[in-house]
C-alpha cells in the first residue's frame, strides 16, 4: 500500500506534492516523508509519523532551512513523497519513505520479499536506518550504480585523466542500475527515484502496483509521477506505467524505457490520456465521510440499477447458468458481498458456488484443478470497490492466465481489476471515501441480486424508500449506543444470507470502534463460542428469512438463558414482543428477496456512532487505508 507523488517542474513543486499526498492518504496514513533537491543539488529528505498534515509543517521549516529554491519560478526542481501504510517496521519516522543510501532516494510502494538475504549482505558497507524492507532499494541502487560508474575506467585510461575517460552518462548508468537492481527484486514495488548524480530528474519504474506519469494539469512542462490519478488536476495527461517499464521526469520530457536487456532502450511517445475534471470529495455538511455514505445508500442503489447494462446483465446470466464452476472473490467487505452473491446466485440460478477471500483463493490448488478442464466454461467473478486490491487482483490474474472469464464488479471502472476483465459491471455507488465500506456493500450486493434474480424492476420503490428510512432513521440506533457503550463483546449472529450480513456487520463495528465483535452462522455458536456469553455480551440477531426463522430464534433463545442482551433486526414484527429479544429493529418487508441488503444499514449507523462515542475518527481508524494495494 502507500501513496507515492513525485514532481518535476517550475513553481512549488512541494506544496503540489503535499496536496498530491492528502489525495492518496486513503492508501495509508500512518506517516509520510518527501525529498527534495537543495540549492548545492543535494537531496533533504523530511518524514515526520503521522499524517500528512504534520509532514507539511515539518518540509517547510526544512525547506527554508536548506535554501531549497522550490518555488523559484526560474528554477526546475524535482520532489518525491510518499504517504505510508507500514508493512515491514512500525509507523515511525525513521521507517517512513523515503530512504537515502549514497545519492539514491527511494519512495517504494509494495514489499520486497527478499529484502532480508540483502540487507545481511550489504550490512557491511552501509548503516540502515530503518527497519523496512524498502530501504535495501536505495542501497541495492547505490551499490549497483557504483559498480557501473567504476567499470567505466580501464587503467590505461584513467591515466588520461578522469574527464577524457567518462564514457558514459550519468542518466544511462542510473538507468540501468535500476534495471539491474529490478531483476534482483522478488515481491511488489513501485518505485520514484532521485539520484544526486541526476539533478532535478525523477526515475520511476513499477513491477505491477499501478505508477502513473504524465503532465500536471494544463502546465506543459511540470511533469508528475503518482500511485492515482486522484492526486493529479483536471487536465492532467496520464500515460500508466506497464509493468517494467521505466519512466524518466526531467525539465524537458517525460521518457519511457523499456527493458531489453543489453540496459534499457527508449520505447518512443506513449500514448497519454487526459484526464477528466475530478470534484474533490466534499462532506457536504455532515461531520465525517461515512455517515454522508451512509446517507447515499438509497442514491447509490437507484444509481446502480440505473448504470445497469441489461445486455450484459443478460450475457452474464447466461454464462453463469452454462459454467462448471462459479468462483466469487474479494476482500473484506466486498467478499461479505461475494457471500451474498453466492447466495443469490445458488438460491436464484441453483448452481453451486465458491467464495474464497482472494488473498486464500490466489495459493488454493483446486483453482489449478477447475482450470486444468475447460478454462472457458470457469466463470470468476471478482468484487472489489477500488479494483486496486493487490489480492484480488493477483487472483483475477491468476484465472486471467488461464483462459477464465474474468467478470469484475467495482466502483471504479478505471482501476486495474476492471482493466483486466472481460466484464466489467459498474455499481455506480459514487466516490467512496471513508475507510469503512458501506454503500459500496449495498450496491454490489444488490448487483449481485440484479444479476442472478429476476426482481420486477419497476417494483423497487418500496425497496429505495426503506433504505432512506434506514439510513436516516438513526434515534434507536444512537439509544443502543448509549445503552451498550461499556460492552466489550458483540456478537453477530444469523444463517445463510443473514449470516454474510453478521460477518460485515461485525467488521464494521471492529474497524472503526475497535469492540471485539465475532460472527457466527447461528446454529454453529453452541459447538464452542458459546462458552464466551455472559451477562455482559451482546448477541445481536439478524433474521430475514421466514423458512430458517425459528432456527435462529433457537439460538437467541440458548444466548439469553445464559444471560446475554439480545438485539433483533428482522421484519418479523412477532419477535418484537418475545421475552428474549431486549431490543428490536424492524426492517420493513419490503421484498424478501433484497431484505438482506437493507438488514445491515441499521448496522453501519451502529458501527458509526459506537465510534463516535469512543471518540475515534470514523473515517480513518488506526492501523488501517481505504485500499490496500500490497499482498
Ligand atoms: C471495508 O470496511 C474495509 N475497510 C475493507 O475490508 C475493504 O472492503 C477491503 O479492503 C476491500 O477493498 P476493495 O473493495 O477496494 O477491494
Ligand atoms: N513495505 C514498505 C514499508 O513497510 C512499503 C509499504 C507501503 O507500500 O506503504 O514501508
Amino acid at each position: 500500500m502507500c501513496g507515492i507523488y513525485g514532481e518535476v517542474g517550475r513553481g512549488d513543486v512541494l506544496k503540489n506534492a503535499i496536496d498530491g499526498l492528502k489525495a492518496l492518504e486513503y492508501r495509508g496514513y500512518d506517516s509520510a516523508g518527501i525529498a527534495f533537491f537543495n540549492e548545492l543539488q543535494r537531496i533533504k529528505v523530511t518524514k515526520q509519523k503521522g499524517m500528512v498534515a504534520s509532514l507539511e509543517a515539518k518540509a517547510g521549516v526544512d525547506r527554508w532551512a536548506t535554501r531549497c529554491p522550490l518555488s523559484d519560478p526560474l528554477d526546475y526542481n524535482a520532489v518525491i513523497a510518499h504517504t505510508r501504510w507500514a508493512t515491514h517496521g512500525k509507523p515511525a519516522s525513521k521507517n517512513s519513505h523515503p530512504f537515502k543510501q549514497g545519492r539514491f532516494v527511494v519512495a517504494h510502494n509494495g514489499i520486497i520479499e527478499n529484502y532480508k538475504e540483502f540487507k545481511t549482505e550489504l550490512e557491511n558497507r552501509f548503516i540502515f536506518q530503518s527497519e523496512t524492507d524498502s530501504e535495501v532499494i536505495a542501497a541495492l541502487l547505490e551499490e549497483e550504480y557504483s559498480k557501473l560508474w567504476d567499470s567505466q575506467f580501464t587503467v590505461d585510461e584513467f591515466e588520461e585523466g578522469f574527464i577524457d575517460i567518462l564514457t558514459r552518462e550519468n542518466k544511462d548508468m542510473t538507468l540501468e542500475a535500476i534495471y539491474n537492481v529490478s531483476k534482483k527484486l522478488k515481491g511488489a514495488y513501485a518505485l520514484a527515484i532521485l539520484s544526486e548524480d541526476v539533478p532535478n530528474t525523477i526515475f520511476a519504474t513499477t513491477n505491477n502496483p499501478p505508477l502513473i506519469v504524465g503532465s500536471h494539469g494544463d502546465a506543459t512542462s511540470t511533469f508528475v509521477v503518482t500511485s492515482d490519478e486522484a492526486a493529479l488536476p483536471a487536465n492532467s495527461q496520464i500515460y500508466r506505467l506497464k509493468p517494467g517499464e521505466i519512466a524518466t521526469l526531467d525539465d524537458n520530457a517525460i521518457k519511457i524505457y523499456e527493458s531489453t536487456g543489453e540496459g534499457v532502450a527508449p520505447k518512443g511517445d506513449p500514448l497519454f490520456q487526459p484526464i477528466q475534471a475530478k470534484q474533490q470529495p466534499s462532506k457536504d455538511g455532515y461531520p465525517h465521510f461515512m455517515k454522508k455514505e451512509i446517507n447515499e445508500i438509497e442514491k447509490s442503489l437507484r444509481a446502480t440499477l440505473e448504470s445497469k447494462d441489461t445486455e450484459q446483465f443478460k450475457r452474464v446470466n447466461e454464462f453463469l447458468k452454462t459454467a462448471d464452476t462459479i468462483y466469487l472473490s474479494a476482500c473484506g467487505t466486498a467478499y461479505h458481498a461475494c457471500l451474498l452473491g453466492k447466495h443469490y446466485i445458488e438460491k436464484n440460478l441453483g448452481k453451486q458456488v465458491v467464495a474464497e477471500v482472494a488473498s486464500e483463493l490466489r495459493y488454493m490448488e483446486h483453482v489449478g484443478v477447475a482450470l486444468e478442464g475447460d478454462p472457458h466454461k470457469v466463470a470468476a467473478i471478482f468484487v472489489s470497490q477500488s479494483g486496486e486490491t493487490a489480492d484480488t487482483i493477483a487472483a483475477a490474474e491468476l484465472f486471467k492466465k488461464q483462459g477464465a472469464k474474468i467478470i469484475t464488479i467495482t466502483n471504479n471502472p478505471n482501476s486495474t481489476l476492471a482493466n483486466l476483465s472481460d466484464e466489467v459491471i459498474n455499481i455506480n455507488a459514487g466516490k467512496e471515501v471513508a475507510v469503512a465500506a458501506t454503500k459500496s456493500f449495498t450496491s454490489q450486493a444488490f448487483a449481485f441480486n440484479l444479476l442472478t434474480g429476476d426482481t420486477c424492476v419497476n417494483c423497487l420503490e418500496p425497496f429505495f424508500a426503506e433504505a432512506k428510512r434506514l439510513q436516516e432513521n438513526t434515534t434507536q440506533i444512537k439509544e443502543l449506543v448509549e445503552k451498550y457503550k461499556k460492552v466489550k463483546n458483540i456478537f453477530f449472529i444469523g444463517r445463510l444470507a443473514d449470516y454474510a450480513t453478521s460477518k460485515e456487520a461485525s467488521l464494521k463495528l471492529k474497524e472503526i470502534s475497535y469492540i471485539h465483535s465475532e460472527a457466527y452462522q447461528a446454529g454453529e455458536l453452541k459447538h464452542g463460542t458459546i462458552a464466551l456469553i455472559e451477562s455482559k455480551s451482546v448477541v445481536c440477531a439478524i433474521i430475514t428469512d421466514p423458512k430458517i426463522k425459528d432456527k435462529t430464534m433457537n439460538a437467541v433463545y440458548e444466548v439469553k438463558a445464559r444471560g446475554a442482551k439480545t438485539i433483533v433486526i428482522s421484519p418479523f414484527t412477532e419477535l418484537k414482543d418475545n421475552a428474549v429479544v431486549d431490543d428490536f429493529i424492524e426492517i420493513r418487508n419490503v421484498m424478501h428477496d433484497l431484505i438482506p441488503i437493507l438488514s445491515v444499514i441499521p448496522m453501519f449507523n451502529f458501527a458509526y456512532y459506537f465510534s463516535k462515542q469512543r471518540g475515534i475518527d470514523p473515517d480513518k481508524p488506526r492501523n488501517l487505508a481505504k485500499s490496500v494495494t500490497v499482498e
